[in-house]
């Protein structure tokens, strides 16, 4: 089996029927994009697509679309006679490092299937939140069946940890090397001012970031850059109880009875990261998560200027109520609409 794989070119055209026949297919099954013959022809001028040929005949196909915000790796298809075989993995390989030296500076993104989520883990991508996919990808949803799921909808996000490039994911509670680092940052960060908390420790603060497991909706957001984390934000779904536990007071128990309501608990970005926007970027990704997950009323509390300002900016107010040993430390609200 003589196996040969090419980025295409003008002359690649005489194949163009037979991959947009390949991805009709597919596209059939809801498993990859559709695109138009037109989007292919411009893809295939641009050498944005691979090809696959086994014995010289054509048997495969992938590409990436040049985004403002970041390069996709898309549209992996190998000939249903020759699956099973490695070949998906080594042409997507293949595009991916052409990619990679043609884009150096920018963020590589996958949205697989099920089909192809194990190859794009092979070639190294890690898990995006998908609620911080760049709002461009996200539009771009608008003609998927599965559209009004997003982002319970079948795509997975995933994203290539490049030198140099700023990604927001999830914390797995079962990934103990992200919880120590997030300790350890977490009991450095609230040393500032105007927090001056010297007394926070490494193996209590791992504690209370795995309580958050137990908390519906308990979720931490990490920022990670080279191998780093350099930013976080916490939050959860709060009945009225935990509500006066974490406030002291039970001034906020009016908030209950009237839809669920969330706590934004944390938020720390790491000093060289800071007014570049990141802060934004958690903030809003986790109130978009909030707001898929049916959230009505988010609290939140701060006295830090950069806080204040992202809350304002989110739309949050401020309430007469704050904290009953610091006052300056005021809470904050925010009402969302239903969908
Ligand atoms: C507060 C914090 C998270 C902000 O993160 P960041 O990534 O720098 O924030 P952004 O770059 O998204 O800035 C958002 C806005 O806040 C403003 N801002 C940020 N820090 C500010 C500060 N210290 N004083 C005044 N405004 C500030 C920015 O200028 C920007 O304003 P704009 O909307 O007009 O452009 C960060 O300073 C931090 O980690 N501080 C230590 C931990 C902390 O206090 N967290 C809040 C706990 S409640």
């Amino acid at each position: 089996m003589n196996i040969t794989m090419k980025m295409t070119d003008a002359q690649d055209l005489i194949h163009l029927d037979k991959v947009f026949d390949m991805i009709f297919k597919e596209n059939r099954n809801s498993l990859v994009a559709y695109k138009s013959k037109a989007e292919l022809k411009t893809e295939f001028g641009n050498a944005q697509a691979g090809l696959l040929f086994i014995d010289g005949k054509l048997c495969g196909y992938s590409s990436f679309k040049i985004w403002q915000s970041c390069i996709e790796m898309m549209s992996l298809i190998v000939k249903k006679e020759f699956r099973n075989q490695g070949l998906g993995f080594q042409l997507r390989q293949f595009v991916l490092e052409k990619a990679l030296k043609r884009f150096p500076e920018k963020m590589f993104l996958s949205l697989p299937n099920k089909n192809s989520i194990n190859i794009v883990r092979k070639s190294g991508f890690v898990d995006l939140f998908k609620l911080a996919l760049p709002l461009e990808l996200r539009e771009s949803c608008e003609n998927c069946l599965e559209e009004n799921d997003f982002p319970n909808c079948h795509c997975q996000a995933l994203v290539f940890p490049s030198e140099n490039q700023v990604y927001i994911q999830c914390l797995d509670y079962e990934n103990l090397e992200d919880i120590d680092s997030l300790a350890k940052f977490y009991c450095e960060i609230w040393k500032e001012s105007p927090w001056n908390e010297y007394f926070w420790e490494i193996e209590s603060v791992k504690q209370d970031i795995l309580a958050y497991r137990a908390r519906e909706n308990g979720v931490w957001l990490i920022a990670k850059f080279n191998g780093q984390i350099v930013g976080f934000m916490a939050y959860s779904f709060v009945n009225e109880e935990l509500m006066k536990k974490i406030a002291g007071h039970d001034f906020l128990s009016s908030e209950f009875g009237n839809g669920q309501v969330a706590y934004s608990a944390e938020l720390g970005i790491m000093q060289v990261k800071r007014l570049r926007g990141l802060g934004t970027a958690l903030f809003t990704a986790s109130i978009a998560d909030m707001s898929a997950e049916g959230v009505s009323t988010i609290l939140g509390r701060t006295k830090a200027p950069g806080m204040e300002r992202i809350l304002q900016t989110a739309g949050f107010y401020q309430m007469e109520v704050s904290h009953p040993n610091d006052p300056g430390r005021k809470y904050w609200k925010k009402t969302l609409s239903k969908q």
